[in-house]
Order: C-alpha cells, then structure tokens, then sequence
C-alpha cells in the first residue's frame, strides 16, 4: 500500500489556513523524509502564486513523486505540466447533484471529457491519476462506466474520492470490491471527515483492494477535513500489518510541524500524536503499565514507534506506584509515610483544576522530605526583548547561575523563541525544548497566558514545569527557567 499525501492541496482547504511558501517547501521536505509515496503539492491554475510553489517543490528533487492537482480542463493540465509535476491529477464531478449544479454536463459528455484530458495529461506527462469526484454519491453502474473510460484512455490510478464523508465502511468495501473487480487500473481512495468515518473508509477501502490512500497530516482538509495520514498508517501497519513505508518514528515531529504552521493544535485525546495518547493518570493503569506497558497500552504499537514517549501524569487519579516510580527516576527515596503525604498533596492540587507538573512533584517531594535545596541555580535578573515586523526578534538574559552572572543573547523565529533560546544558552550542558504549551486562562487581550514546558536533557530525561503572567514571554521564560532549575536539582541528587 502506498501513501498520497494532500495536506498541501486538500488540507490547505481547511477553512483559515494558509501555508506560507517557505512553510510549505519544508513540509514537501517533511512529507518525503518520512516516506510518503506522493505529495499533492497545490493547484496550480488557481494562480501565480500557487504555479511557482508547485514548481518550487518539483525542484527540490525530492525523492516522493509530485502531483499538480488539474480540473478536466487542458488549461488547468498545462498549468500543472507548466509546474514540472511527475504526476497529474485530473477530477470531474460524476454525481448527478454536482455534475448538474457544477459543471451543468450531461452523463455522455463527463464520459467524453474523461477520455480526451485523460489521454491530454498521458501525451505529456507519466503519470495521470483520475478522481471521479463525488464517487460515492454516484450511480454505480455509470461510476464503472467513467472509471474505464479513464482506464481506457491511459489512467495509471483511478481515485475514488467519499467527497462529502457520507460512506460507511460497509457501502466502501462494497463499493471498492465491484470496482476491482470490473475495471483494469489500479485504486486510491480519498475519505473526508464529516461523520468521522474518513480513516474506517480509507482502512477498509485497502481491506477491499485498493492500494493507495490519500491522508493529511492531522486529517486537515475541507470542512472536517480528510483521512488522517498517523492513524491510516498505524491502522495498516499494526492492525493488518501492511507495510507502508512510512518512517513512523517521525510521526509524533511531523504532526507538530503542521500543528506549528496551521495554527491548529492538536487535541491531547488525538489518536497516535495527542499529548494523552501514551499518558496513564489512574493508578490502576500506572501500575500496569508500570509492571508491563501492553496491560494499558495496545502493545501493537509503542510510544517509541511513533516518536512519542509514555508519560505518568500527575493528577486527581493517581496512585502510589507511579509517583514513587518518579521520584526513584529522579533518585528520591520516600519513606511510606513521605509517599502517602506526597500523593496527598498531588491530589489537593489537581482537585482545584491545576496540573501537577515534574517540577511541582519534585518541589512537593523536597518538602515532605525535608530536603534541603539549597535554592534555585537559576535566578534571572534582566530580560529584553526585541521584535516587530522588520526585525529579527532577538533576547537577551541576564541571570545568575550558582550564584556567577551570566549573560546571553539569541535571535529566533518569534519573541519567545529566542527568549527560550536565550536562556538554554546560559547553561553549559546542552538541554534540548521538547514541548512547549501555552493556555489563555481568560478570555480578552488581558489573558493569562499559561505555559507548560518540557525539556530533554544529556542523558535523555524529560521534565516538564509551568509558569503564568499576563506577559506569555515572561510565563514562557518563568517556565523555562523552573524547567532548568528542576533539571540541575535532578543532577545534584
Ligand atoms: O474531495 C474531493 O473530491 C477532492 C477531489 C479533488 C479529489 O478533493
Ligand atoms: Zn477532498
């Protein structure tokens, strides 16, 4: 089974986003290192514009295929011709609402008008995929008329687009198996959202026949947007154990690519790359997972396998083993009693609706123990920011560490970016940001801004810390340093 890939094309229909062009060659770059097969890299009648980033992705010589997304019209083929697309990918609406309401084309002439663009985009190019939109709102025994025509007319894959989402999996696995079984071209499925069936579609489509998907990252695409490319992938490989040639490794770090540059964030219950997805509260799972990671977790697919990581989360469910568990990471031994009154005030604390971060347990747990901390490494003393729209937003800190004045300054892609930047690079050791999560505790331009970190450090250890300001640089700097000060307690334990 193979993998097209349409966040550039479908998924920058998601109603708000708009990619920016360098945005948009990083994730073609994204989307190749991770394996997908082809990349539908934008429309390029729609403008000017959009002609040159196709192009521009074409040049890059990536070692995906590249598709031009065409009406069947022979001006819409040369703009993607015009782009230097490996493939073609040539639509018509084949339902009657669509085909009369749309293009206003009787069935006789969307038959003639598959054949001859069909056979336009094979004179000029290798490749021509077909999609005969609105599929499954289609007639099936004319659908299986225009899929020959296209298959007759030199197709090399036919797509079998459920445009409005109104498939179930039954109707697509009947509906996939009549057109393998009656037309000689291989088949792609394309599945939206609307009732959430997009990837139970897609899965069962593969189940039924076809050999192609098309996914986006984070199931972005037109209204609830489309198959989502992790869940497709991890469904295919670990269930049916069909190999897709996705580095699933690199799941997790290409879904907060796109979250970063749509603007759109991940829900935390998102499938695969949610921040929950291998987290365990309660202390009945922490224990099991604790005591063997399949008890609570599918076991067919790990954290590691999708680049995330299993996380015991600090909260009003949980127990004594996952938090004596890490304290013992970070080499804290409490006694029963210490424990019972650690976990205690876990409880207290998330009860009232706040998160318990690394940082709060291990700060709990020095106060039970009685555990001298000889105060925090870190102290910051000045900070500066500078940013608009003309300059490169810079920060500088100054702050002591160990009680010796440090300072340091970084430029980065925004404010905080460089603020982040800046105070990693007060410390000799190298700590790597590995999440980074802000929250408007109110509603205006007053908000509180609250802001979750986590770090890595050399020997791998992540913690995480918060902060809150009405200022999100200072509750991300705030954050960064409680993560750091967490980080040089740990080592001198
Ligand atoms: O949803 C759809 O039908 C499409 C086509 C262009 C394939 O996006
Ligand atoms: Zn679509």
């Amino acid at each position: 089974m193979t993998v097209f890939d349409t966040t550039l094309r479908d998924g920058e229909q998601t109603p708000g986003i708009s990619f920016k062009f360098e945005q948009k060659l990083e994730i073609a770059r994204q989307l190749s290192a991770i394996g997908v097969h082809a990349i539908e890299a934008g429309f390029p009648a729609s403008s000017q514009g959009e002609r040159e980033t196709v192009g521009a992705i074409s040049a890059l010589g990536l070692d995906s295929v590249v598709c031009g997304l065409a009406r069947s019209r022979k001006e819409d083929v040369d703009a993607c011709l015009d782009s230097d697309v490996d493939m073609v990918h040539v639509f018509i609406p084949t339902s009657e609402v669509q085909r009369v309401h749309t293009i206003k084309k009787s069935p006789e002439e969307v038959l003639d008008i598959t054949g001859e663009i069909v056979a336009y985009v094979r004179d000029h190019c290798d490749l021509c995929m077909f999609s005969a939109m609105d599929a499954t709102r289609t007639d099936h025994d004319y659908l299986i008329q225009v899929f020959r025509t296209a298959a007759d007319a030199g197709a090399t894959i036919i797509n079998v687009p459920d445009t409005v989402g109104v498939y179930t999996p039954t109707a697509m696995k009947h509906l996939i198996t009549r057109i393998g079984d009656e037309v000689d071209c291989p088949i792609d499925v394309h599945c939206h959202n609307d009732f959430g069936l997009a990837v139970a579609n897609t899965v069962t489509a593969v189940e039924a026949g076809a050999s192609q998907v098309q996914v986006t990252i984070n199931g972005l695409g037109e209204r609830a947007g489309n198959a989502d490319l992790a869940q497709t992938v991890m469904i295919m490989e670990s269930i049916y154990g069909v190999k897709t040639g996705i580095v699933k490794e690199k799941l997790v770090e290409t879904s907060r690519l796109i979250s970063r540059f749509s603007g759109i964030t991940i829900p935390p219950i998102q499938p695969i790359v949610g921040d929950n997805a291998f987290s365990h509260e309660s202390g009945i799972h922490s224990h099991g997972v604790i005591a063997c990671a399949a008890t609570f977790e599918p076991g067919i697919m790990t954290p590691e396998m999708v680049g995330h990581r299993r996380k015991l989360a600090l909260g009003k469910h949980v127990g004594r083993h996952a938090v004596r568990q890490m304290l013992q990471e970070v080499h804290l031994s409490p006694s029963d009693g210490e424990l019972d009154r650690i976990v205690e005030k876990i409880k207290f604390i998330s009860v009232k609706g706040k998160r318990v971060t690394d940082a709060d347990l291990f700060e709990i747990a020095e106060t039970v123990m009685g555990i001298e901390n000889g105060g925090r490494a870190i102290e910051m003393e000045d900070l500066a920011v500078m940013t608009g729209n003309h300059v490169i937003p810079t920060a500088s800190v100054k702050a002591l560490v160990n009680g010796k004045e440090h300072v340091y300054s970084c430029t980065g892609n925004g404010p905080v970016d460089a603020v982040l930047k800046a105070i990693m690079g007060l410390l000799s050791t190298k700590v790597q940001l590995k999440d980074f999560n802000i929250e408007a505790i109110s509603g205006g331009s007053d908000a509180i801004g609250h802001v979750t970190i986590a770090v890595e450090d050399e020997h791998g250890r992540i913690f995480d810390a918060s902060a809150s300001s009405d200022d999100v640089v200072l509750a991300s700097a705030e954050a960064m340093i409680n993560a750091l000060n967490m980080l040089h307690r740990v080592e001198k334990q």
